[in-house]
């Protein structure tokens, strides 16, 4: 396959992939707000390749969806070889390769985060996709399986495959989401390698992102968890890297106006039943750490109607007090 682009550029701040949230109504909402590089979510090589409906879901996007990243999941050489065929045919920006997924049923086919044990495997992955791709392509792993006494090497067994970037979650599977970041070996990642390397974890607003930098001195930091009904911290971070001052949180009527954007934009993709159910999750976001609305986060998960969950907004608008202090600190949901 003939290599249209091998280099790659990537801004300093990037919408991470997320299994089950990154529709394309979530990433429209973030770019709204700053977001300027998105990825789908984790898609299984061999779901891809076969095209199953579900795929065909996930990888609903348009034209101001861009620029975009397409991960892949697996470790069949032929599935990714003709996944390869189909990411050819399409106008991705980059495609990224799951080795960090710890979920059960992921690990025990010996994908995602199962890859930190053999990395030799996970480099002869890497290299296939790198020989067959005409796209970027970058790694995304953790630390390690149990601790992190090999993540400079498995990072470097990456790079050895001619990957153009790599994504360091800087956790062990063991520690899921919820255990500290450790900064010190994700600074010993970013000093060994050549390429650039993106560090994900906690990044939860613009003065942890600041910490990521300076810590671990990385090219860029990956959003996840802290985008959760609160696209606005890409403004934030975007403002902070270039030296101007933080823009003040969100109001009350803003954060109603961008659910209720984000709502109608669920609505046009999904309809209406499928729409309420997804929203519903959001709706605990976007008014999480907010004073006088514990009630409506109760009420929201009997909504049955488009019509209910936008009067429901407008109760939220009504009725929250915004407190800043605490929703700067909040976003840190535990998806262990
Ligand atoms: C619900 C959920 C879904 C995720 N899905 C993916 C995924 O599809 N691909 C991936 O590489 N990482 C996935 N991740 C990991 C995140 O991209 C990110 O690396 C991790 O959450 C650490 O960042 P945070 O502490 O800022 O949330 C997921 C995380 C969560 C919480």
């Amino acid at each position: 396959m003939n290599k249209k682009n091998n280099s790659i550029v990537l801004p300093k701040v990037i919408l991470a992939p997320l299994a089950g949230i990154s529709s394309l109504a979530f990433r429209m909402i973030n770019r709204g707000f700053g977001c300027p590089y998105a990825f789908l979510e984790m898609i299984h090589a061999r779901s891809f390749a076969l095209s199953s409906r579900k795929t065909g879901d996930l990888t609903v996007s348009n034209a101001d969806d861009r620029p975009l990243g397409i991960q892949l999941l697996g470790n069949e050489d032929y599935y990714l070889e003709k996944a390869l065929e189909k990411i050819s045919a399409q106008n991705y920006d980059s495609l990224d390769f799951n080795a960090a997924c710890p979920r059960r049923k992921v690990i025990v086919k010996g994908e995602g985060a199962a890859l930190l044990k053999t990395p030799q495997i996970l480099k002869r992955l890497l290299k296939i996709l790198v020989k067959g791709s005409c796209i970027p392509v970058s790694a995304k792993i953790r630390l390690g399986w149990e601790d992190a006494i090999k993540s400079r090497d498995i990072a470097c067994y990456a790079e050895d495959s001619g990957i153009n970037a790599i994504f360091v979650h800087g956790r062990t599977k063991i520690q899921g989401y919820s255990s500290d970041i450790d900064y010190e070996s994700l600074r010993l990642i970013k000093r060994s390698l050549k390429i650039p390397v993106f560090a994900s974890g906690n990044i939860f607003n613009a003065s942890l992102a600041k910490k990521m930098f300076d810590e671990t001195g990385c090219d860029g930091v990956m959003v996840a968890r802290g985008a959760l009904g609160n696209p606005w911290i890409f403004q934030e971070i975007i403002a902070m890297l270039e030296n101007h001052p933080i823009p003040p949180r969100p109001s009350v009527d803003v954060i109603a106006q961008t659910m209720r954007k984000h709502f109608n934009l669920c609505f046009e993709l999904h309809g209406e039943k499928r729409s309420i159910y997804i929203f519903r999750k959001f709706y605990a976001w976007y008014t999480r750490g907010i004073s006088g609305v514990k009630s409506l986060r109760t009420k929201i998960m009997h909504t049955a109607s488009a019509k209910e969950m936008i009067e429901m907004i407008e109760e939220f608008r009504t009725k929250a007090v915004v407190n800043n202090a605490v929703r700067n600190n909040i976003f840190c949901d535990n998806f262990d």
